[in-house]
């Protein structure tokens, strides 16, 4: 691999060790991996293989041990803590197994919450095409406890798409999920895919991965792409998965790019 400047996120040879000594916990081991604008990425991986690790290194919410990674084209590892937040506020959007919203606020004033850290006008009509993309149109003034799961998992995505950020990172999404509201979110990634967005969806589970065009597997660590075309077997039988990759769409810009901390760890 070279610079990866066309990559939304290019990582080469990241290490992630915990404590030192006897005691040291390696917990990436020379991770290579390159995510190309318009990808939509499956980590899968058993409990303890990395994967939070990973995630907290793609959000840039902490940072390798060594090794390299680029954020479309920018070397994160040289970022002051300012540059990192900006990069978490307005260029990732974060997609969390918890949801995260704010108990007290509407599912629009939550999907809100981003637009307002960056004083963006039209907030209310921004936030409404946000919720509109995830089919929740219809109950844009409950809040969160007014909402099943999967509802609140839609507003949580919306959130996260508001800001029209580079990536969307999503960290076990269905995990609280019923099948049904799984199948609801898994369609909307879907779709969010077709339309042209970046995504990197992380999961423990083999039929939750198999919607993701690319699979890539994480085992102790040590990172390894799925053959494209191979299918993932589940129970005995096979799984849609790594179907052939297909040309990608042009990403599709909405109005306004921000999301703030506050928003994703609220
Ligand atoms: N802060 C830490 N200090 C020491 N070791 C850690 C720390 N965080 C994680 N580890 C270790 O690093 C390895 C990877 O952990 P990680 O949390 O990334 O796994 P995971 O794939 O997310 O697991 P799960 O599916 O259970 O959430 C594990 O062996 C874990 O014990
Ligand atoms: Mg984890």
């Amino acid at each position: 691999m070279t610079g990866g400047e066309h990559a939304v996120l290019h990582l080469e040879k990241v290490c992630k060790t915990y404590g030192a000594g006897e005691t040291i916990v390696r917990a990436l081991r020379d991770v290579d991996l390159e995510v190309r604008r318009g990808d939509f990425v499956a980590i899968i991986g058993p409990s303890g293989s990395g994967k939070s690790t990973l995630m907290n290194i793609l959000g840039c919410l902490d940072i390798p041990t060594s090794g390299r990674y680029l954020f479309a084209g920018e070397d994160v590892m040289r970022m002051r803590d300012d540059q990192l937040a900006h990069i978490r506020n307005l260029r990732i959007g974060f997609v969390f197994q918890q949801f995260h919203l704010l108990k007290k606020l509407t599912a629009w004033r939550n999907v809100e919450l981003p637009l307002l850290y960056r004083r963006a006008s039209r907030r209310r009509e921004t936030a409404m095409r946000a919720l509109g993309m995830v089919g929740l149109d219809h109950r844009v003034d409950h809040t969160p406890n007014q909402l099943s799961g999967g509802q609140q998992q839609r507003v949580a995505i919306a959130r996260a798409l508001v800001t029209d950020p580079e990536l969307i990172l999503a960290d076990e999404p269905t995990g609280n999920l019923d099948t049904t509201s799984t199948r609801d979110i898994l369609a909307i990634l879907e779709q969010l895919h077709k339309d042209g967005r970046t995504i990197v969806l992380i999961t423990h589970d083999p039929e939750i991965a198999s919607v993701a065009p690319r699979v890539v597997r994480i085992s102790d660590g040590v990172l390894t792409e799925e053959a494209v075309g191979t299918a993932i077997e589940l129970d005995g039988r096979r799984a849609r998965a790594a179907k052939p990759r297909t040309a990608r769409a042009p990403r599709r810009r909405a109005a306004s790019p921000m999301i703030v901390e506050d928003a994703a760890s609220a």
